[in-house]
C-alpha cells in the first residue's frame, strides 16, 4: 500500500517507518512514462529494501505564465494508482499553503547556467525550480534523487545546486521517453488538439535534420540554426511558433562560436499556448 503524506509536518513521523536509502522523484504530477522511467530507475538505485518517494506538487513560484498554470493537468487518482502501481512507498502531495509562507523571502538563484535557453524566455523560472526542489530535499533528505534529461537545462541547474551548495545528494539524470513518431512525452502533450499532436513530431525531426550537418564536418552555428528554423517552420501549422532555437555548450549552456566540441541543439517552441521543448547533442 503506497503512504500519501499529505504535508510537511507529517514527513518526519511518517519517514520514521521507511528504511533508508531514500531515493525521491520529485514531479509535476500527471505521470506519463516519462515520469515512470524515473520511478523504475529510483528503485534500480534504492533496491527494494530501500525507500522510493514520488512528490507531486504543481510548483505555483515557477510558473511564469499564469495560462499555463491554470490549465496544468492534474489528474491525481490516476497518478497514485500508477505510483502504487510501480510499487512506490511514499507520495508526497502537498498543498500551495503547505510548503510556502505568505510572507517568504528566500528564493534559490543560479546566474549563469540559466542566462539562456528556458531561462532567458521564463524569467523567475529556474529560481522557482531550484527553490522547490531545495527544499523537497532539505524535507526528505533523500540520498538520491533521479530527475529527466529531457529538461537538461533544469538537470544541470539543479546539479550546479547540489555542487555549489554542498548538498548531500546524489543526482541521477535518466534518458528521456518518447512516443514512437519521437515526440517527447511531456504531461503538456494531453493538451494538444489531435491536429497538434499529429505535428508535434516535427519538433524532434527538425533538430534531427539540423544535426545530420555535422556528418560534413560543418562548423558553424547558424547553418545550424538556419537548417532546423526552417524544418521547423516549413508547413508549420498557423498556430506553430519558434520561442527559441539555441545551440549551446553542452556544459556552460552558453552559445557556441563555433561547433567543434559537444554541443545542444535545444528548442521551445508554442502550439497555441501549449509549449513544448526538446533537444539534441552535437556530438565531436
Ligand atoms: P515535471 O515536468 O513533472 O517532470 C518531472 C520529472 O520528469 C523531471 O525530472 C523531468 O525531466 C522528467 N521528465 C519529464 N518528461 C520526461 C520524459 N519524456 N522522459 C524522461 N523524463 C521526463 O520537471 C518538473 O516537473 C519540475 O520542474 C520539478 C523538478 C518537479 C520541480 O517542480
Amino acid at each position: 500500500m503506497i503512504t500519501r503524506i499529505p504535508d510537511v509536518n507529517s514527513v518526519r513521523a511518517s519517514l520514521q517507518k521507511f528504511p533508508r536509502p531514500l531515493a525521491l522523484v520529485p514531479t509535476m504530477g500527471a505521470l506519463h512514462d516519462g515520469h515512470l522511467s524515473l520511478i523504475r530507475e529510483a528503485r534500480k538505485q534504492v533496491g527494494s529494501g530501500g525507500t522510493v518517494v514520488v512528490s507531486i506538487f504543481v510548483n505555483p513560484i515557477q510558473f511564469d505564465r499564469a495560462s499555463d498554470l491554470s490549465t496544468y493537468p492534474q489528474p491525481l487518482a490516476e497518478d497514485l494508482a500508477r505510483c502504487e502501481a510501480e510499487g512506490v512507498e511514499i507520495a508526497f502531495v502537498p498543498e500551495k499553503k503547505d510548503l510556502y509562507y505568505g510572507d517568504r523571502s528566500i528564493l534559490v538563484t543560479e546566474s549563469l547556467l540559466s542566462k539562456h535557453l528556458c531561462g532567458a524566455s521564463r524569467p523567475g523560472h529556474f529560481d522557482g525550480v531550484l527553490t522547490i526542489v531545495l527544499k523537497l530535499f532539505n524535507i526528505f533528505q533523500p540520498e538520491i534523487a533521479v530527475f529527466g534529461n529531457k529538461d537538461f537545462q533544469q538537470l544541470a541547474i539543479i546539479r550546479r545546486m547540489v555542487r555549489d551548495l554542498n548538498l548531500p545528494v546524489q543526482i541521477i539524470g535518466h534518458p528521456t521517453v518518447r512516443e514512437n513518431d519521437g515526440l517527447a512525452l511531456s504531461s503538456r502533450n494531453s493538451r494538444l488538439s489531435p491536429g497538434q499532436r499529429k505535428d508535434a513530431p516535427r519538433i524532434r525531426r527538425a533538430l534531427e535534420a539540423a544535426r545530420d550537418l555535422k556528418v560534413n564536418g560543418e562548423q558553424k552555428p547558424g547553418v545550424y540554426l538556419d537548417a532546423a528554423r526552417s524544418h521547423l517552420l516549413a508547413g508549420a501549422p498557423g498556430d506553430f511558433s519558434i520561442d527559441y532555437l539555441e545551440l549551446v555548450d553542452a556544459g556552460t549552456l552558453q552559445p557556441v562560436a563555433k561547433v567543434n566540441c559537444s554541443a545542444v541543439l535545444a528548442t521551445a517552441c508554442f502550439y497555441g499556448n501549449i509549449r513544448l521543448i526538446d533537444h539534441l547533442e552535437i556530438r565531436r
